[in-house]
């Protein structure tokens, strides 16, 4: 499937800021591809430094003002120097995806302490970081919105994903934590709760994943959640803020 064959952009989000982490691939390459064909100038970020620079320059060729930037969303100082990039050529911005995330599947009573720390660093902290660090400028946006990638293994349980499953379950929580303290700023954040989708990250899950649990019978492609960003991105989800988008083949309806 590709863009094309969804409904055509309508231009909404013309004139937009837009930070997306894990933006060199998958989920968050097709966010890219989607947010800046509505008009959004797109911040690329990722530690994928050559795909992100292609990633990139792909769009870049069909006329979208598109730039990549190394980020690693568990350093503070990276963060920063993110922060400042775009404060020097924006002064604002209006969307944030953080969308950036490892896993790995691990039964509990094999799970190391490395490991489980390291999948709450990237997947929950880093977008913590995120959050706190563009808040200035997000606070500047006339429409900020921002969007946590969470999964459908956040509000339901799955063996082997402890961590990933608690990660994602935080970020649900972070998310309606920071619609509550943010709404007086304007600031709206939701999550974005994708269900088997087929990216990079999957490519070594066993057999086909959550398809047999999957009432639609497939993996999402990419593009399916980058349209449902870009709604939660735009105006046409603007009394939309602490809540769930669910987008999962039916996963959650079991
Ligand atoms: N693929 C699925 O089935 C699925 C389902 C539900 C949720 N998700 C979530 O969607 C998001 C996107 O994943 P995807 O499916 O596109 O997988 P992906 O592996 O293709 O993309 C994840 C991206 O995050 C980047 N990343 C990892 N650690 C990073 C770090 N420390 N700093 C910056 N970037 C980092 C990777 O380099 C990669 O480009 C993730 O948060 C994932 O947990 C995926």
């Amino acid at each position: 499937m590709t863009t094309a064959s969804l409904p055509p952009c309508t231009g909404r989000l013309a004139g937009r800021v837009a930070l997306i982490t894990g933006g060199a691939r998958g989920q968050g390459a097709a966010h890219g591809d989607r947010l800046s064909a509505e008009g959004a100038t797109v911040y690329l970020a990722d530690v994928l430094d050559d795909e992100g620079e292609q990633t990139a320059a792909a769009l870049r060729d069909r006329g979208s003002d598109v730039t990549y930037l190394h980020l690693d969303v568990t350093d503070p100082d990276g963060w920063a120097a993110t922060e400042s990039a775009i404060a020097e050529r924006h002064g604002r911005l209006d969307v944030l995806v953080n969308n950036a995330g490892i896993v790995h599947v691990t039964p509990i009573a094999e799970e190391t302490l490395e490991a489980w720390s390291r999948l709450l660093t990237v997947n929950l902290t880093g977008a913590f970081l995120g959050l706190q660090t563009m808040l200035p400028l997000l606070t500047e946006s006339a429409a900020a919105a921002v969007i946590n990638t969470s999964s459908i293994f956040g509000p339901s349980g799955a063996i082997g994903y402890a961590a990933y499953a608690a990660s994602k379950a935080g970020l649900l929580g972070l998310t309606r934590t920071a619609a509550l303290e943010l709404a007086p700023a304007g600031i709206r954040v939701n999550a974005l709760v994708p269900g088997g989708v087929a990216t990079p990250l999957n490519a070594n899950e066993p057999g086909t994943g959550v398809v047999p649990e999957t009432p639609l019978g497939r993996r999402a492609d990419p593009v399916e959640l980058a349209s449902a960003v870009a709604f939660l991105a735009s105006d046409d989800a603007r009394f939309m803020t602490g809540t769930e988008l669910v987008v999962d083949g039916g996963f959650r309806a079991r």
